[in-house]
């Protein structure tokens, strides 16, 4: 079927919170067996932003949108869709989309949530650009949003160094079917490998007795397993997007923007596919791995300070909990 409209990336935002945690703080205040420079060699990280105690992913995700719809030239009246991609629900029910519509004082508008984990805002991207191709929306708000640090175990130096929390958004609106932006889309999840990453919440189950499997009751991760899956997924996305580049006679991608998890996963993938490394977009230094937030904070910021511009193909890249992985190649 041929979309009756394209889609145009109308504008961006993000929100962090304001509360800087340096490495240092690892040992100096939680007493942890690590180090400042085994955490910036090891992942590039230097710093995260933790949320405060008004901090929630609603709130960060309302913000976000706020400076999104702004930068767009458009009101919240002007929303037909509101999606957030969240693992760090302020509730079960109802959806930190519905928080966000409330927030924002849009009219009954479709709003929801889902769950993709590090890959869920490109998930988003998809699901609102096919409200907009079918005509079902004109504008549509997509926002990732995570708070992983209320999941964190401060014990475990292994996973509590690496994430950060907040927001991003993007505006999707309708535009003329030969001016769509979205150049591709690529969703995927395997399931089989769903241990790797895991965030616990009220209702998940305590193993039975008697069963090797120990209680969730922190996010987990393996480390080493999602770092070989994370490089590996990241080199097969970047060569499939310069396939499709090649195809649509494109002039190449201007800026790739990678789920910023891990420097030295990031240099892995751009050694393995030649990719320049001059073309990459990296805030992990200053946020760490925002889950869902990471792309579109890391869009906004290339696009404010000049990083990318309106006109450029960027490619965003995108891998986690599912374990998911997915890639949008969009101009701007
Ligand atoms: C977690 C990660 C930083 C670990 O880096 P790594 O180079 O793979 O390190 P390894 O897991 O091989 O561990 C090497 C050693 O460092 C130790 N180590 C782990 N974290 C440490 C820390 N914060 N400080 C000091 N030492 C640490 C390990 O215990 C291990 O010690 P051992 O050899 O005595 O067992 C890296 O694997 C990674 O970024 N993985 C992906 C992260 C992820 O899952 N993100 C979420 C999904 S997107």
């Amino acid at each position: 079927m041929t979309p009756q409209f394209g889609v145009a990336l109308r504008g961006t935002g993000s929100a962090l919170p304001t509360r800087v945690v340096p490495n240092q703080e690892f040992t100096d205040v939680l007493g942890l067996d690590t180090s400042d420079e085994w955490i910036r060699t090891r992942t590039g990280i230097r710093e995260r932003r933790f949320a405060g105690p008004g901090d929630t992913s609603a709130t960060l995700g309302t913000a976000a949108a706020r400076a999104a719809l702004a930068s767009a030239g458009l009101t919240a009246a002007d929303l037909d869709l509101i999606v957030c991609a969240t693992v760090t629900p302020d509730l079960m029910c109802p959806a930190t989309a519905a928080l966000i519509q409330a927030g924002l004082g849009t009219r009954p508008i479709p709003a929801f949530d889902l769950s993709a984990a590090c890959s869920g805002f490109l998930y988003a991207l998809s699901v609102g650009a096919q409200f907009i191709y079918t005509g079902a929306a004109r504008h549509a708000l997509l926002v990732g949003a995570d708070v992983l640090s209320r999941t964190l175990d401060f014990t475990d130096r292994n996973s509590c160094i690496l994430f950060g929390d907040g927001a991003g958004a993007v505006v999707l609106s309708a535009a003329p079917p030969a001016d769509n932006s979205i150049r591709a889309l690529r969703l995927y999840c395997d399931g089989s490998r769903q241990e790797l990453i895991q965030v616990p919440s009220k209702v998940t189950p305590t193993p039975p007795p008697g069963t090797s499997l120990p209680r969730l009751d922190h996010i987990r991760i393996s480390g080493r397993e999602v770092f070989r899956f994370a490089v590996t997924r990241m080199v097969e996305l970047i060569e499939r997007a310069e396939h499709d580049v090649c195809e649509l006679g494109l002039p190449g991608v201007d800026v790739l923007i990678p789920h910023q998890v891990n420097q030295r996963i990031i240099d892995a993938a751009l050694e393995s596919t030649g990719f320049p490394r001059d073309k990459v977009m990296v805030n992990l230094d200053r946020y760490g791995n925002t889950s869902a937030a990471s792309v579109p904070i890391a869009l906004d910021e290339a696009l404010r300070t000049g990083r990318c511009k309106r006109g450029d193909t960027v490619l965003l890249v995108a891998f986690g909990g599912g374990l998911t992985w997915s890639s949008a190649l969009v101009t701007l």
